[in-house]
C-alpha cells in the first residue's frame, strides 16, 4: 500500500475532482464520507480484485455495487459487448437483442410476462409507481423506511414522526406536496403496515423482498405474505424491488426463494452486466398499459442500448444452476469466515457484530444484537464499522464503504481471495479498541 494517503494519485486526482464534480464522484456513496477517509480512484478491475491509481490492488467486495457478479472484465462479457459495439452503438430502433433478454428475463422470473427496459433502476421503479397510480386510480404509495428505489421524488421520502404518517422529503428539493403522497412505515412491522394499509389505500406497495439498502434485512417469518395479503384485500398492487436480489439471490430471485410474488417487478444491475441498464416487468395486462401499447408514457434515447442487452444476455448466460449453487457456497464461506474473525478478537467472547447473509449478500452489522429494521442498523456502532472498513482497505480488501449496505461476493472470488479476506478481517479487528457497549 502506498505509505501516505495525501501523496498518492488518488488523492490528487481527488483534490481536482472536487473542484469539477460535487463531492468529487458521480454518486455519494462512493465519496467514502460515512467512514471517515477519500474515495480511490480506481485504474481497472480484474476479476475479485481492483486495481487502483496507485497500483494498489484490493479484493474487491463492491463489484460496482452488483452488477458484476461474475467479477470485473469477464472474458465472456468483453466479448459480447466488442461484438455488439462493433455492430453500432446505439440506433434508437428495436433489436432483436431486446426480445431475446425479456425472454429471458420472463423464462427466470415468473412474475415477468412482459418487460419494459430502462437505463436506470430510479427510472425502472419511477415507471412502475406511475404504472400502479394508473391501474389503481389512486395516489398514495407505501413504501419501507430504510428501502431504496432510486432517487425519483416520490421515493426519496423519510418516515413522518408518528406509525403510518405521510412521508417528509428525505432530501431539499422534494417537495412536501410529493413526499406526502408517499406513507412509510418500518420493515417488519405488521401493526404498522396493517394500519398504514387501512388508512391510506394506497396504490401500490413498494418493497424491496430482501432489503439490502440498510444493510442486509431479511423479512420476518411470514412478512412478504402479508405484503402480497395486503396489497390483494386493499385493492393495492406489490412492486417487488429485485434490482439487488434479482438472479443474485436464486436464478428466479427473491420470489422464487421466497414464493411470494409481486404484480410489478423491478429489475437493474446484473440486468445490464456492468453496463448501464434496468427494467420494469410484471403482469401482461399491467404493462400493456405502457406507450405505445397504452396511454402511460414512458420512453428513453438509450433504453434497451445494444452494448448493455449484450452484457446482459451473456451475464445471464453465465449464470446457470450450477453458478447460482457456487455463489451461495462462495458466500457461506465468507460469512462463516468473518463471524469467526469477529470471534478471535480479544480474549472474551469476541467482537459484538452480527453477520448477516443471503446467496451473493453479506453484512456484517456492527450491533450485539439481531438487525430487523433500519432503526436497529442506525443504531449500530458506525464509528467502529467506519474504523474497520479504514483497516480493511489498509489491508487490501475493499468493502462497501457504509453500515447501510452489503458486500457483493461475486463467482470470481476464489478460496484464497476468501481467507486472504478473512485474514485481514480478524487484523482489522484487532485494531478495533473496546466496544462501547449497545448504543
Ligand atoms: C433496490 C434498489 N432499487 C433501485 C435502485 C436504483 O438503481 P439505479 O442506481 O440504477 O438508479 C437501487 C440502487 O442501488 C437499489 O439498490
Amino acid at each position: 500500500m502506498s505509505a501516505s494517503l495525501t501523496d498518492t494519485r488518488s488523492a490528487e486526482l481527488y483534490r481536482r475532482a472536487l473542484e469539477l464534480l460535487p463531492g468529487g464522484v458521480n454518486s455519494p456513496v462512493r465519496a467514502m464520507h460515512s467512514i471517515g477517509r477519500e474515495p480511490i480512484f480506481i485504474a481497472r478491475g480484474e476479476g475479485a480484485e481492483l486495481i487502483d491509481l496507485d497500483g494498489n490492488r484490493f479484493i474487491d467486495y463492491v463489484c460496482s455495487w452488483g452488477p458484476l457478479i461474475h467479477g470485473h472484465a469477464h472474458p465472456h462479457v468483453l466479448a459480447a459487448v466488442a461484438e455488439a459495439a462493433a455492430r453500432g452503438t446505439s440506433f434508437g430502433a428495436p433489436t432483436a437483442g431486446e426480445v431475446e433478454l425479456a425472454c429471458e428475463v420472463a423464462r427466470r422470473i415468473e412474475a415477468v410476462e412482459m418487460l419494459r427496459m430502462t437505463s436506470s433502476g430510479t427510472e425502472a421503479a419511477m415507471t412502475a409507481v406511475r404504472l400502479a397510480r394508473a391501474a389503481t386510480g389512486r395516489e398514495t404509495i407505501l413504501k419501507f423506511s430504510g428501502a431504496y428505489h432510486g432517487h425519483s421524488d416520490g421515493l426519496l421520502v423519510q418516515a413522518g414522526s408518528g406509525l403510518a404518517t405521510q412521508g417528509l422529503p428525505a432530501s431539499p428539493g422534494v417537495p412536501e406536496a410529493v413526499a406526502a403522497q408517499t406513507v412509510v412505515v418500518p420493515w417488519n412491522d405488521r401493526e404498522a403496515l396493517d394500519a398504514a394499509v387501512g388508512l391510506h389505500r394506497p396504490a401500490a406497495i413498494i418493497a424491496e423482498p430482501l432489503p439490502a439498502n440498510m444493510g442486509l434485512v431479511p423479512p420476518a417469518e411470514g412478512f412478504l405474505e402479508l405484503l402480497r395479503r395486503q396489497a390483494d384485500d386493499s385493492g393495492a398492487l406489490l412492486i417487488l424491488d429485485e434490482v439487488i436480489s434479482g438472479f443474485r439471490v436464486a436464478g428466479g430471485g427473491a420470489q422464487e426463494l421466497t414464493g411470494v410474488r409481486g404484480d410489478l417487478v423491478v429489475l437493474g444491475k446484473i440486468i445490464g452486466g456492468g453496463l448501464p441498464a434496468a427494467a420494469l416487468g410484471g403482469r401482461a395486462e399491467l404493462m400493456r398499459m405502457l406507450a405505445p401499447a397504452g396511454e402511460v408514457y414512458q420512453a428513453g434515447t438509450l433504453s434497451g442500448n445494444p452494448l448493455a442487452v449484450a452484457a446482459g444476455l451473456a451475464t445471464l448466460e453465465l449464470l446457470d444452476e450450477g453458478a447460482s449453487a457456487r455463489l451461495a457456497a462462495i458466500t457461506e464461506r465468507l460469512a462463516d469466515g468473518l463471524r469467526e474473525a469477529a470471534r478471535a478478537w480479544g480474549s472474551g467472547g469476541g467482537y459484538p457484530v452480527e453477520v448477516v447473509s443471503m446467496p451473493g449478500l453479506v453484512t456484517v452489522f456492527f450491533s450485539d444484537r439481531p438487525v430487523r429494521s433500519f432503526a436497529e442498523a442506525q443504531a449500530c456502532d458506525l464509528h467502529a464499522h467506519a474504523a474497520w472498513c479504514r483497516e480493511l482497505l489498509a489491508r487490501g480488501v475493499y468493502p462497501p464503504p457504509s453500515q447501510f449496505e452489503a458486500w457483493f461476493p461475486s463467482l470470481a472470488h476464489t478460496d484464497e481471495h476468501l481467507q486472504r479476506t478473512c485474514e485481514a478481517a480478524a487484523a482489522a479487528f484487532a485494531c478495533l479498541p473496546e466496544p462501547t457497549g449497545s448504543p
